[in-house]
């Protein structure tokens, strides 16, 4: 077995835990918190996060799971609450100052999975951003056209950058904002160019891997079916190029990792890949592609800590490594949930130092 890399503190800014009442959470979870020292959990959830009495109950209910795998403590967890027009910002600074509320995640209105009560319109929302801005409460925009719009699917990230990311960075030019998995040239271009310092973007594993003849060709492979969609291979090798070349730490590893039960995917192709189970070997395997494993480091971990200015606690601090080793099947299925590379093999093989 040959050592790979070894990574430190990794944290993963963008991934969905779902509750333990949709049975989600418990399947999930072990898969992601075994590695990381950090996770900023999506308030996408049945019912969705609104307040910070939300956020606390939610970061309890993630502890119960984490608790029973007996891994309580080892993680440190960063709730975000699911913005509306109706946020009441009192609540929100009540909740960032007490600890409760690490930041807030944007949905355009029917975009995504559970997002019909997110935003249509960017100005109602001026006044929250601007009290967001004053106390540093950052912003995570999942950055696609809201459903009313008629706008082609394919170009929609593209549009919302234009309509939507720009007017928020250029009318709050303090607010912290991060650009949620990237898909085009154009937001990979515009987080490289440094004309936002205060912006930078999570990238997924299949966005980093794939474009979309993956999904298609072929036949339909509903598993890699996610919001934004995947895109041209131009659009790929465009964040690629960008992560690759990445000096001002702007790119953060958010693996956007989103369950559906194999059986919702068969019946209504819900959007989400499920990459938890192999996420860590995902992200070597794009990077070991692109011949910047040295890069992986900073994308992984340090970014973040430096973006949002955060010190992993001593007890959550963890060293994975990745090794070589003789190929191994991906499984078809986790509890349910057809997992990113399904039925694939993989010569890279994660492990706890
Ligand atoms: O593909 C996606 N799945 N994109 C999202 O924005 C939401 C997520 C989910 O919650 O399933
Ligand atoms: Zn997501």
């Amino acid at each position: 077995m040959k050592e790979v890399i070894k990574l430190t503190n990794i944290i993963d800014a963008h991934v969905h835990l779902r509750t333990i009442a949709d049975k989600r959470m418990p399947l999930c979870t072990p898969h992601t918190a075994k590695f990381v020292s950090g996770m900023l959990p999506m308030p996408n959830t049945n019912p969705h996060i609104y307040t910070s009495e939300d956020a606390r109950k939610y970061r309890q209910e993630i502890e119960l799971v984490l608790k029973h795998f007996e891994l309580l403590g080892t993680v440190d967890i960063f709730p975000t609450i699911y913005l509306t027009p109706q946020t009441n910002v009192n609540d929100l600074v009540a909740g960032y100052l007490a600890g409760d509320v690490f930041s807030c995640k944007q949905y355009p209105r029917g975009a995504t999975t559970n997002s019909a009560e997110g935003v249509s319109g960017i100005k109602e929302m001026f006044p929250i951003y601007q009290v967001m801005e004053k106390y540093g409460i950052p912003l995570h925009v999942h950055c696609e056209m809201p459903m009313d719009v008629d706008v082609d699917i394919f170009d929609s990230e593209k549009f919302a950058i234009q309509e939507m990311l720009i007017p928020i960075l250029d009318n709050f030019p303090n607010l912290k904002v991060s650009m949620e998995h990237i898909t085009t040239k154009k937001a990979a271009e515009l987080v490289s160019s440094g004309r936002y310092p205060n912006l930078v973007a999570t990238v997924t594993p299949q966005h980093l891997l794939y474009d979309r003849n993956k999904m298609l060709r072929g036949g339909l492979d509903s598993n890699l079916y996610c919001m934004p969609i995947l895109k041209r291979k131009e659009h790929m090798e465009a964040i690629r190029n960008a992560v690759k070349n990445d000096e001002r730490g702007v790119f953060l590893c958010g693996t956007d990792s989103a369950p559906h039960f194999k059986t919702d995917k068969n019946e209504c192709g819900c959007a989400g890949v499920y990459s938890a189970p192999v996420f860590v070997e995902a992200y070597v395997k794009a990077f070991m592609e692109m011949n910047v494993l040295e890069k992986l480091q900073a994308f992984m971990s340090d970014n973040f800590c430096k973006f949002y200015g955060y010190t992993v606690p001593e007890a959550m601090q963890k060293t994975v490594v990745v090794e070589q080793v003789e190929p191994w099947k991906v499984p078809d299925v986790y509890d349910g949930i057809v997992p990113l590379f399904h039925g694939e093999e993989l010569n890279l093989k994660a492990r706890l130092q």
